[in-house]
């Protein structure tokens, strides 16, 4: 079989078949097998919390028609109301995600070359797909718009709204599609989807300690899965990752 080139390269590309098998699907099943798939209601930390409360300010009455009155008094059962509600969102956000295939122009990956962290913010790591709503993941395949995976906190939650509601009216000439029926009419109208996926951009990155980017906004502390093992890198200055 070694006596022709073909059969050396059949050998070859067995060979490379198998080790890339080996680095790409045996090598992380190994290393990350041990660590539980996060659910939804896992992934509800302080920031996420933040970002739910803040819709419920910012668009009272759509607010209370897609996910009902946020209990008024402080409490238990306030926070366990909150906490279930902003699950169900990042469930609903992130099918109005796939559904409307957005991973076809925006990437949820910081890769570590090319500077990509002084873009977009720290690099990937694997830790950080363990979860329910990355499955399948949503690394994407294409970049027509800038990677999402480290959006949360970068923009205000109105700025979403007016963005899905018509892109081109904040960034002119954008070719990203308007999502008007994310709206009943207006960019202040977001319904129960446009709600939960402002809430579900709102939570791309906010696992990280270098959330949020934007504004005069208090950090959090944060739960962090405990297999994260090094701090992360530190985050662009505002305005520096645009
Ligand atoms: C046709 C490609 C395309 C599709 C589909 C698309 N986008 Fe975009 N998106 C872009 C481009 C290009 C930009 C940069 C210009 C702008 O901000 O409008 C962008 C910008 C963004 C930004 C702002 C990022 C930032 O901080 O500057 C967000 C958030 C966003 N898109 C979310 C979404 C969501 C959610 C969907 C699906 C509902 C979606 N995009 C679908 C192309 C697309």
């Amino acid at each position: 079989m070694l006596e022709n080139r073909s059969g050396v390269f059949f050998i070859a590309g067995l060979f490379f078949f198998a080790l890339a098998f080996v680095s790409q699907a045996v090598v992380p099943i190994l290393m990350y097998r041990d660590q539980p798939e996060l659910t939804a209601e896992q992934l509800v930390n302080p920031n996420v919390r933040f970002q739910f409360e803040d819709l419920a300010k910012r668009f009272p009455e759509p607010f209370k028609a897609a996910f009902g009155e946020v209990p008024a008094n402080p409490g238990p059962e306030r926070e366990e109301w909150l906490n279930k509600r902003a699950a169900e969102a990042l469930r609903v956000g992130r099918k109005a995600y796939t559904g409307e295939a957005c991973w076809h122009c925006h990437s949820q990956f910081v890769r570590p070359v090319s500077n990509e962290d002084r873009r977009f913010g720290p690099v990937s790591e694997a830790w950080e797909y363990q979860n329910e709503l990355q499955r399948p993941v949503m690394f994407g395949t294409r970049r027509v718009g800038p990677d999402l995976s480290r959006e949360g906190g970068r923009r205000s939650n109105d700025w979403h709204a007016a963005h899905l509601f018509q892109p081109n009216a904040l960034i002119s000439g954008s070719p990203m599609p308007s999502y008007k029926w994310y709206f009943d009419g207006s960019p202040d109208k977001p319904n129960k989807k446009g709600l939960s996926l402002i809430l579900y951009l709102q939570w791309l990155g906010s696992w990280l300690e270098s959330y949020p980017y934007y504004e005069d906004y208090k950090a959090s502390p944060l739960r962090l899965p405990e297999a994260k093992s090094a701090a992360p890198a530190a985050a662009p200055a505002a305005g520096e990752g645009e």
